[in-house]
């Protein structure tokens, strides 16, 4: 098994018989192991810097039914939100004055937000923000709406595919949703000039190694400037409210995973590893992560944008602490630091 791991370092990639063994036959040893190089590899191109992104979550209307999604539209139990552009630009006011250099604006696939609007949105923060990065995570769309946002100024997209075997997809999502047209619009931002983000949840009900060996094989297909991988967590309001939850080891064991196979990608440790321990995120930068992406919302709607149970959005998820984080990195021995993060593949 160790040589599967050294073989992944050394070549950066697997089949999927491979994956799957390394998958399913976890141990303390082997992913002791597997850390170690993971560290390795990412200190060897990015140091010890976690780079950090504001996280600006500013719309919760959703048209999307997705099972496992707490601001899915079938959810009538939670109050929607949409906040305005001088609310978003006070957000990276506040976040430009902690440090912030990239915003990441996210919302569910809201319909207000035109392409047009959120052209002139991206324009306005781009000029207020020239040295700043914007990525958008708003959903899947149109090739000629991500042009105009690509135009307007947009630098990064972030767009789990989520899964990659159509059978799982369906699982995961209503009818009208497709594996493979998720899997069109990341070619597509790519061709675009974008710094790609892709990921998935780990632990999704119905997930197997199988389904997450494909996973893997697409990442290294796309190669994305950005993997984002979290634990599925339930929702109450949700069909997969009984399920169970993805666990911190497998999250952790696919983060080392990803560093290997993808040496200078940038390996956010995401919001839903904090919520599965207090120490997540720390956990998630010794496995070979490099990114933290706090919340920088206003503080009223954060806990509306409710894509699972208790998601943590005080302590070091909340940009206001920043001060809190970086002293949490300097613990394991790592530095908060406040350049743009670009990918070092762009
Ligand atoms: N648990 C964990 N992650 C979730 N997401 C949505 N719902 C959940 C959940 N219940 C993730 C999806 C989406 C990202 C914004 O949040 O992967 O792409």
């Amino acid at each position: 098994m160790k040589e599967l791991i050294a073989k992944l370092q050394e070549t950066q990639t697997l089949a999927k018989a491979e994956w799957i063994t390394l998958l399913s036959q976890r141990t303390p040893d082997l992913t002791e192991e597997l850390f170690e190089r993971a560290c390795r590899v990412r200190i060897q191109h990015y140091g010890k810097n976690v780079y950090i992104r504001g996280l600006i979550e500013f719309t919760n209307y959703c048209r999307n039914d997705c099972y496992y999604c707490g601001i899915r539209k079938s959810n009538r139990n939670i109050s929607r939100y949409r906040l305005s552009c001088e609310e978003i630009l006070s957000c990276c006011h506040e976040g430009y004055e902690l440090g912030f250099r990239t915003f990441v604006l996210q919302g569910g696939e809201d319909p207000w937000f035109t392409d047009q609007r959120m052209a002139h949105l991206i324009t306005l923060i781009k000029e207020h923000y020239p040295d700043c990065a914007v990525t958008l995570s708003i959903g899947e769309k149109e090739e000629a709406s991500y042009r105009l946002f690509r135009e307007a100024g947009a630098d990064r997209y972030l767009l789990r595919h989520e899964t990659f075997h159509p059978a799982h997809y369906r699982h995961l999502h209503p009818q009208e949703l497709s594996a493979s047209h998720r899997q069109q619009c990341l070619f597509t931002l790519r061709n675009l000039g974008f710094q790609v983000g892709s990921g998935f949840m780990v632990g999704s009900p119905g997930q197997t190694p199988e389904y997450l060996a494909e996973d893997m094989l697409f990442l290294k297909k796309l190669n994305p400037h950005m993997v984002g991988i979290g634990p599925f967590v339930p929702h109450h309001d949700t069909p997969f409210a009984q399920e169970q939850a993805g666990t911190l080891e497998l999250t952790l064991y696919l983060l080392g995973l990803l560093r290997l196979m993808l040496p200078k990608a940038l390996l956010p440790a995401t919001t839903a590893l904090g919520a599965l321990s207090e120490n997540g995120q720390q956990l998630g930068i010794l496995a070979g992560a490099n990114v933290i992406m706090p919340n920088l919302s206003p503080l009223q709607n954060r806990a509306l944008y409710s894509l699972y149970d208790n998601k943590p959005n005080t302590g070091t998820q909340a940009a206001e602490n920043l001060a809190q984080l970086c002293e949490k990195m300097n613990q394991i021995g790592y530095k908060i630091v406040t350049d743009r993060g670009d990918s070092l593949v762009y």
